[in-house]
C-alpha cells in the first residue's frame, strides 16, 4: 500500500486519520464497496460496482479526489480546499494551501522504500543495450542535477527547455527542475531549429539541457548543432548543458557546459522545494488552429494525481509489473506514461528511443520478449505499420508477458484493432482506446477506468474515468441528452489533470476551451454516444490535423509555404492515409507571372517546412492551382477542398456561395491528375 512507501523523508506529512474518517463518514452512506476497485483506498467500504465510484466522483468531486489525494500523493504540508474553480472563467485550483515536490514524490518515497528497484528502462537505439537505472540512482542523477541547476543560478520559477531525445538524463532534468521548483518546457527532439527557437522564445528559457548528438533508427541526428541555430534566434539563453549521448564531439561554445562532467562534482543530495500544488510543473507546447503553437500549462499536484491514478487503473498496473510506453518524451504521453505517471507510482518504465522497424518490424515485440514488458502503450499510425508487414514478426517472440495493449493519440480503425488484439495479445490482452488531449494532462475516456472485466467494444474508447463527465453539444451549444449520436465532444466538470492556461496567454485558454460552450471545457474533437451510451471520437472540429499520431495545425504549415517568395496563398488539408492516420495535402497559388519547374518548388516547399517545423509536417501531395474557392466574402472554403482530397465528390454540397465555381472544377481536375 501506499502509505508504507509514504514516509520517504522529513519533507514528507504522514497521513491524517481524522481526515480520511471524515471523508468515509460522507462515503458511508454510499455502501459501495471500493475497496474492490481502488483496494489502497482501505476504507471505501461496499461499492457495488465502477459506476457507482464513477458516479460518486462525478457527483462528488471534490471529496474524491481529496481523498485521493491525500491517499497517493505525499505532502510537505496539507492542503485546505480541494477544488476552486470556475470552469466558464478559466480559473482552476485543486488542493489549494498544499505544498509538495513532485521529484520526492516520483523518487524519495520510493528509495526509501525499494531503493534497488528499477525506475527506468533505458531501451536505446541499438537493440540489446539496454541500460537500467534504479530509483536510488535516478534520484542521485536528479539531486546532482538539481544542483548543479542551482548552483548555475536556475531558480523557482524559471523555466528551463530540453531539447533531447527519450534517456534517463532527460528524465532526470525534468526532476530535477521540479526539485528545485523551476518550471520545464520539453521540445521533441524532431523539431527543427526553428520551431525549437520559438519555443525557447515564447518560454522565456535562459537555460537550455540537450544532447551532443541523437541517435534513432541507425541514424545520427545533430541536436547540438539544432540548439546552436536556434539560440541564433534566443537572446535569453545564458547556458546550454550538454550530455553526451555518442563519443562523437560536438563544438562547444562559452555558454556551453560538459552536463555529466560538471554533474559529478556535485552533491548527492539536493533539497526538494517546497512548491504550492498549483505551482507551475510544466509547459508543454501543442499546437491549435492558428499558426502559433500554445505553451500549455500544468501544475503540480493536480497532474501527478491524475497521472499516478489513470496509469494505475486504466492500464490495471500492479506493483513489480514493466510498463512500456513508446511514445517520446517530448509529447504529453511520454509526459504522463513514460515519466510522471509511472515513476509517482513506484513503477517500472521503458523509455523507448529507436523506431518500431528498426533494425526490423520484429522491434516491438523482440523488446516486449527482452524486457518482459507487461503493459505496451503505443499509437495506431505504429500498429497499422507493422500490420503491413506480417504476422511473423510478431510470432517471432515470446509476448506472454503482455497484459494490457494501450492505443493512443488518434482513432484506431478496426483492422488496426483487431491486428493487435488477436495477433499481438494472442486474444487474452485487453486492448484499451484511450482518449485524452496534451490540455487533459491524463486519460479521460478509455475502455476499462478500473474494472478489469468491462465489455470492449472494438474501436471505442467507451467509458469515462473517474471525475470525467463528458457530453455532446449539438450545433446550437446545447447538450444532447440522449444516446446514438453524435456532437461536439465538451467536459461538464473541471478535473485534477486539466491544463490550467495557455503560457502568457490566459485570453487563449478561454477564447480555445471556455468559451465555445460557456460552463464546458471544449475539446475541439467530434464524438458519437452509441446506444449503450459508450464514447467514439470521430476526430477534430477544427482546423488541426494528426499526422502519424502527431498533432499540427494546418494553419502552422500554411504559414511556412506562404513565406515561400513565390507563393501567393493557400491551404493545408488532412486527408485519410491508410499508414499516417491522416496525411497532409497542399494547394498551393503562385503569384502572377512566377515560372518555376514544380518539381523543383514541392521540393523547395518540402525542404522549408522540414527546416521551421518537423519531417512530420511536410506536405505528401503539392498541388498548385490557380485559385482557391472561396465564398464572396473571400473566405477559403476548406469544406471543399477537404471533399476532393476525400475524393468524396457527391459530398460537395451547396457551391451556390462560391464566388467563382470555376475554381472547383481546376482542382478537381488536378487532383486526379496528382494522384
Ligand atoms: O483528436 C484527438 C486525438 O489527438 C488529439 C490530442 O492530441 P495531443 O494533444 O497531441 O495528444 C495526443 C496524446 C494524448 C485529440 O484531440 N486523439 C487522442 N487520442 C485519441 C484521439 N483520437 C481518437 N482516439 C483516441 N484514442
Amino acid at each position: 500500500m501506499w502509505l508504507s512507501c509514504g514516509c520517504a523523508s522529513k519533507y514528507v506529512v504522514s497521513f491524517s486519520r481524522r481526515v480520511f474518517k471524515s471523508y468515509f463518514h460522507v462515503l458511508g452512506r454510499w455502501r459501495c464497496n471500493v475497496a474492490a476497485l481502488m483496494p489502497e483506498a482501505a476504507g471505501f467500504e461496499g461499492v457495488s460496482g465502477h459506476s457507482a465510484l464513477q458516479e460518486f466522483s462525478v457527483s462528488h468531486s471534490a471529496s474524491f479526489w481529496a481523498a485521493a489525494a491525500r491517499q497517493r500523493l505525499s505532502w510537505i504540508s496539507p492542503f485546505h480546499t480541494a477544488q476552486d474553480c470556475d470552469l466558464s472563467r478559466g480559473e482552476i485550483k485543486w488542493f489549494e494551501g498544499g505544498k509538495l515536490n513532485v521529484s520526492v514524490n516520483c523518487l524519495d518515497r520510493h528509495v526509501h522504500a525499494c531503493p534497488e528497484r528499477v525506475a527506468l528502462i533505458w531501451e536505446r537505439d541499438e537493440p540489446g543495450s539496454e541500460v537500467k537505472i534504479t530509483y536510488r540512482q535516478l534520484l542521485e542523477m536528479t539531486c546532482r542535477l538539481g544542483n548543479l541547476l542551482r548552483r548555475r543560478g536556475v531558480r523557482k520559477g524559471d523555466c528551463v527547455s530540453i531539447y533531447m531525445p527519450p534517456c534517463p538524463l532527460a528524465v532526470a532534468s525534468m526532476l530535477a527542475c521540479a526539485r528545485i521548483g523551476a518550471a520545464h518546457n520539453v521540445v521533441f527532439a524532431g523539431f527543427s531549429a526553428e520551431a525549437l527557437a520559438e519555443r525557447i522564445r515564447d518560454a522565456q528559457s535562459s537555460t537550455v539541457i540537450t544532447v551532443n548528438q541523437g541517435v534513432r533508427g541507425g541514424k545520427v541526428t545533430e541536436l547540438k548543432k539544432a540548439v546552436d541555430t536556434a539560440l541564433q534566434s534566443c537572446p535569453t539563453v545564458q547556458q546550454v548543458f550538454v550530455a553526451m549521448r555518442t563519443d562523437n564531439p560536438v563544438a562547444m561554445t562559452a555558454r556551453d557546459i560538459v552536463m555529466e562532467e560538471e554533474m559529478l562534482k556535485e552533491d548527492l543530495v539536493c533539497e526538494p522545494a517546497a512548491m504550492d500544488s498549483e505551482d507551475v510543473l510544466f509547459l508543454l507546447y501543442t499546437s491549435g488552429s492558428t499558426g502559433k503553437p500554445k505553451g500549455l500549462v500544468h501544475t503540480q499536484a493536480g497532474y501527478l494525481l491524475y497521472a499516478a491514478l489513470t496509469h494505475k487503473y486504466v492500464f490495471n498496473y500492479s506493483d513489480g509489473d514493466v510498463f512500456g510506453c513508446v511514445a517520446d518524451i517530448g509529447w504529453i504521453t511520454g509526459h504522463s506514461y513514460s515519466v510522471y505517471g509511472p515513476l509517482a507510482n513506484g513503477g517500472t518504465t521503458v523509455l523507448f528511443e529507436s523506431t518500431p522497424i528498426y533494425p526490423d518490424p520484429g522491434r516491438y515485440w523482440e523488446m516486449v520478449q527482452r524486457l518482459k514488458i507487461n503493459q505496451f502503450y503505443g499509437a495506431p499510425t505504429a500498429i497499422r505499420l507493422l500490420l503491413k508487414y506480417g504476422d511473423q514478426w510478431v510470432h517471432k517472440y515470446d509476448r506472454s508477458t503482455l497484459k494490457t495493449l494501450g492505443s493512443v493519440g488518434e482513432p484506431i480503425n478496426t483492422e488496426a484493432w483487431e491486428w493487435y488484439h488477436r495477433v499481438v495479445g494472442d486474444g487474452r490482452c485487453p486492448v484499451v482506446d484511450t482518449w485524452w488531449q496534451t490540455e487533459t494532462g491524463g486519460i479521460c475516456i478509455t475502455p476499462r477506468p478500473s474494472e478489469p472485466d468491462a465489455e470492449i467494444v472494438p474501436g471505442m474508447a467507451m467509458r469515462p474515468f473517474f471525475g470525467i463527465k463528458p457530453v455532446l453539444m449539438d450545433t446550437k451549444g446545447k447538450v444532447l441528452t440522449s444516446n446514438d449520436t453524435s456532437g461536439a465532444l465538451c467536459i461538464a466538470q473541471p478535473w485534477p489533470g486539466m491544463a490550467r492556461t495557455i503560457h502568457n496567454n490566459h485570453q487563449r485558454f478561454i477564447e480555445t476551451y471556455c468559451q465555445p460552450y460557456p460552463g464546458y471545457f471544449f475539446t475541439g474533437d467530434g464524438a458519437y454516444r452509441s446506444k449503450e451510451g459508450y464514447y467514439q471520437i470521430t476526430g477534430r472540429l477544427d482546423d488541426v490535423i494528426n499526422v502519424c499520431g502527431h498533432r499540427i495545425g494546418t494553419a502552422e504549415i500554411e504559414d511556412v509555404v506562404n513565406q515561400y517568395p513565390a507563393v501567393a496563398e493557400s491551404a493545408i488539408i488532412g486527408y485519410p492515409h491508410n499508414i499516417k492516420g491522416q496525411g497532409v495535402y497542399a494547394f498551393v497559388v503562385l503569384k502572377k507571372g512566377v515560372k518555376i519547374q514544380e518539381e523543383e518548388l514541392s521540393r523547395q516547399l518540402n525542404n522549408m517546412v522540414l527546416k521551421k517545423i518537423a519531417k512530420y509536417a511536410c506536405p505528401d501531395f503539392i498541388q498548385f492551382v490557380h485559385r482557391l474557392p472561396k465564398t464572396r466574402s473571400g473566405k477559403i472554403m476548406r469544406r471543399v477542398l477537404r471533399k476532393v482530397v476525400e475524393q468524396d465528390l457527391d459530398g460537395l454540397g451547396d457551391l451556390s456561395t462560391l464566388d467563382d465555381p470555376a475554381a472547383v472544377e481546376e482542382i478537381i481536375q488536378g487532383h486526379r491528375e496528382l494522384c
